[in-house]
């Protein structure tokens, strides 16, 4: 059986962002498995506008649909703004529909206390996307996981908690694929 394609979705896109820290943290631990393709897929990349904004450069939004449709599952990487989502996660999401139903995903967040109320609120939309989000949730604490709010530092908990998390994910994937 091919191997499944795994998007590993960087959630913000200010300067200075963690995201890319948490998403190659994960990428390492994800690739040692060999059970999957992961791919990180950070959304500064496509220079999404907000959706429907008038005389936009909406150019990278086809390429964008491309990337998730060519995705089995993924693992968001989610951090706490104003106790819910970055707006540039949730504008991501709004771009597409077909492409992100009969998915599986899992959530690694972080924040002040793990990204726990953005993970929470990720999980309702996702259900409307009829993405199948997994239980096991690893929550980064900015204060505990980091060094100086800014090195990540993850504990080996966190680490076996990502894994767990992808043992829920694959086997998800897998299902969800015979039914698209
Ligand atoms: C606009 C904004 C709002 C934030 N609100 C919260 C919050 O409500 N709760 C929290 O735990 N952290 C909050 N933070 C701290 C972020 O979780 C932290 O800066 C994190 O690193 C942001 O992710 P990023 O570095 O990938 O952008 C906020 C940060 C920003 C920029």
């Amino acid at each position: 059986m091919e191997k499944l394609n795994i998007g590993i979705i960087l959630g913000s896109t200010r300067e200075g962002r963690l995201s890319p820290q948490v998403g190659n943290w994960v990428k390492q631990l994800a690739d040692q498995r060999g059970d999957a393709n992961y791919t990180i897929l950070d959304i500064a990349d496509y220079k999404l506008p907000l959706l429907g904004e008038k005389d936009a450069d909406a150019s990278g939004a086809a390429d964008w649909s491309k990337d998730v449709a060519a995705q089995d599952g993924f693992v968001f990487i989610v951090q706490e703004y104003n106790h819910s989502i970055a707006a540039s996660l949730k504008n991501a999401l709004d771009y597409l529909r077909v492409e992100w139903n009969n998915k599986a995903a899992g959530i690694v967040s972080y924040g002040s206390v793990g990204g726990a109320r953005a993970a929470e609120h990720l999980r309702g939309i996702l259900g409307e996307l009829l993405i199948a989000d997994v239980r096991v949730h690893p929550a980064l604490s900015l204060f505990t996981d980091f060094e100086n709010g800014s090195v990540l530092k993850a504990s080996a908990v966190q680490e076996t908690s990502v894994n767990q998390m992808l043992d829920q994910v694959i086997p998800w994937a897998t299902a969800l694929k015979t039914i698209r």
